[in-house]
């Protein structure tokens, strides 16, 4: 088979041989990289922040934030004073200590990113809460994990739920705010904190970040990162994201998510690099216009991101300065060979495509700068990760047999357990030592992987993972619905959209009022992102004998798919 390929890059490389660097490479190699190596004692923030205001980069930008009313910048020294500052502030006034965990809900803002540095010197776990979320999404997350504290802002404090026995205290970061057993004013004793700070020293193994993320069952599941992730942060913004002491960086997730603390927090700054966080909203102007007033070397988006972009138009591409680019890269949905070939015409540069999930913690198949890209592929396993395709017995499958996307167990990201569910966390795992990633895909000859979709019902809209069971659950909240079912239906720029089925209740009417008004309901009580784009009212929803509803059966209805086997269908 003839792929087309385009062709290494030029210049100098953190990976230059990939190849020799497979055989050799050893992850307690990087070890030697941190402190801990030599004095035993353990701490994120400690690595990422205040080791680099001992060194050369103490006057160095650790931080860009912009937003349409601030425009600032930070560097290592100031990192360093403000995180203890927050630090001393959950501390003195919620009694924070190691393992408690703090939610962070709020924007992105500087003082965002000085608690969840602050919160992680004091040991605690953070749990990061997107800003989209609303009562009952911060409600599922605070309860499961038994948060102690949330540090939020006076706008979103109505859809923190006040009736939680473990939520102590509620810090809130704005203006005016009146204070009382429960509700601190975070600037107000942060203006006033002291900025040294003796760091809570963990283990390896201790907890640092509790990710919720959404499977095709269940409710959302607490993914617990550990301080011991830090290894391979560090190496693959080495290797992957190749950053080089000089570079801009920007990084367009949201720390809500995932990649926004692994490679908008942890990977630049354990390199010690310069971290542009922007605020607000997406907006093509607002984003080329980033590029061009930080002069970024690289840049992480996403797929939904660069297909907006590549929406817009070319002639607006022409208005901005974009020459500053050297590396672009991309991560959490199918990366198009279309929007690869844009690329190339528009910043005459190549997208390279990443490939990791929440519960792996960091980058496992990406294409390095330092290799041919074949559009279309995520890449190969980076040196210390061993990738396969197995069958559903786990044994590994020949080049070109599409199958389970496996990965072997013992890279150093790997989520530590599954909050308060042991049982789902063992249930990643098959024999022969292989973690499921629930996604299936192929590998050709050179050992690159085609990603070719998800095993389960998970659906990923505008790089977004939504849980069908969660969305169908608050659907049937609503008065009117009997029964629902929920699908990802294919968009050209989203990836997926969210499609849900419904049946309704006696003695109501199948209207276009009706269908907003429940797409607002879902809306209201989980996240905007998660509210069905479009809704079909039907008299009945497919379902097996025992009553689960057949979504791969609704799925074949949208598409026009053939049903399959429908053995275990209900008349
Ligand atoms: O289905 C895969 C898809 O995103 C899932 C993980 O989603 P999440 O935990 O939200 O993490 C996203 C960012 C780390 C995967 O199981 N996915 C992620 N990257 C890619 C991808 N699908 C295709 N190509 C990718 N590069």
């Amino acid at each position: 088979m003839k792929i087309e390929s385009l062709p290494v890059i030029e210049g100098k490389h953190n990976l230059a041989n990939y190849e020799e660097t497979c055989k050799s490479f050893d992850w307690k190699d990087v070890e030697k990289e941190f402190s801990w190596h030599t004095t035993g004692l353990v701490n994120m923030a400690y690595e990422a922040v205040d080791r680099h205001a001992e060194t050369f980069r103490k006057n160095k930008v650790a931080l860009y934030y912009k937003d349409k009313n601030r425009n600032e910048k930070y560097t290592y020294k100031d990192m360093k004073e403000l995180s203890n500052k927050a630090a001393n502030v959950l501390k003195g006034y919620g009694d924070i200590e190691k393992g408690d965990r703090v939610f962070i809900f709020m924007p992105r803002s500087p003082e965002l990113y000085f608690a969840v540095l602050g919160a992680i010197k004091l040991g605690a776990i953070v749990g990061p809460l997107f800003e989209a979320f609303m009562e009952g999404a911060v409600r599922d997350r605070l309860e499961d994990s038994g948060a102690k504290v949330i540090v939020t802002t006076p706008e979103l404090l109505e859809r923190v739920p006040k009736d939680l026995p473990e939520l102590k205290y509620i810090f809130l970061v704005g203006d005016g705010i009146e204070e009382d057993d429960r509700t601190i004013d975070f600037k107000k004793k942060f203006e006033n904190a002291d900025k040294n700070l003796k760091i809570e020293w963990v283990d390896r193994q201790d907890g640092l970040i509790l990710h919720y993320t959404s499977g095709s069952t269940g409710k959302p599941k607490g993914v617990l990162h550990v301080h011991n992730a830090m290894i391979q942060h560090y190496q693959t913004a080495k290797w992957v994201l190749d950053l080089q002491e000089e570079d801009i960086y920007w990084c367009t997730a949201d720390p809500g998510w995932v990649t926004g603390t692994s490679y908008g927090i942890f990977g630049p700054w354990l390199l010690g690099g310069s971290n542009v966080i922007v605020g607000g909203r997406f907006s093509p102007e607002t984003w080329y216009s980033v590029i061009e007033e930080f002069g970024i070397t690289v840049w992480y988006s996403a797929p939904t991101a660069f297909r907006m972009l590549m929406g817009a138009g070319n002639e607006i591409v022409k208005k901005y300065d974009l020459s500053s680019l050297r590396h672009v890269l991309s991560v959490g949905e199918p990366l198009n060979p279309e929007v690869v070939k844009w690329g190339m015409k528009v910043f005459n540069k190549r997208i390279h495509d990443t490939y990791w999930m929440t519960e792996t913690g960091a980058q496992l198949i990406c294409n390095f700068p330092c290799m041919p890209i074949k559009p279309g592929s995520m890449g190969k396993a980076i040196p210390g990760v061993t990738a396969a395709i197995v069958d559903d017995r786990g044994e590994e499958l020949p080049p070109y047999r599409m199958g389970n996307l496996a990965i072997q167990k013992g890279w150093p990201a790997m989520m530590h357990t599954i909050w308060n569910n042991r049982e789902k966390y063992e249930s990643y795992f098959m024999p022969g030592g292989w973690y499921l990633t629930g996604d299936s895909a192929y590998m050709d000859e050179d050992g690159y992987f085609w990603f070719q979709g998800r095993v389960d019902d998970v659906i990923m809209t505008s790089g977004e993972r939504v849980g069908p069971f969660e969305v169908e659950s608050k659907l049937v909240e609503h008065p009117a619905v009997a029964e629902a079912g929920v699908i990802g239906k294919p968009d050209p720029v989203r990836g997926e959209i969210i499609k849900a089925f419904v049946a309704l209740r006696d003695g109501y009417e199948a209207t276009d009022e009706l269908k907003e008004e429940i797409r607002q309901f879902v809306k209201k009580g989980l996240a905007a992102h998660a509210a069905p784009r479009e809704i079909d009212f039907r008299d009945k929803l497919p379902k097996t004998r025992s009553g689960k509803i057949m979504r791969r059966v609704l799925k074949a209805w949208e598409l026009d798919l053939p049903t399959g086997d429908l053995s275990t269908m209900e008349d």
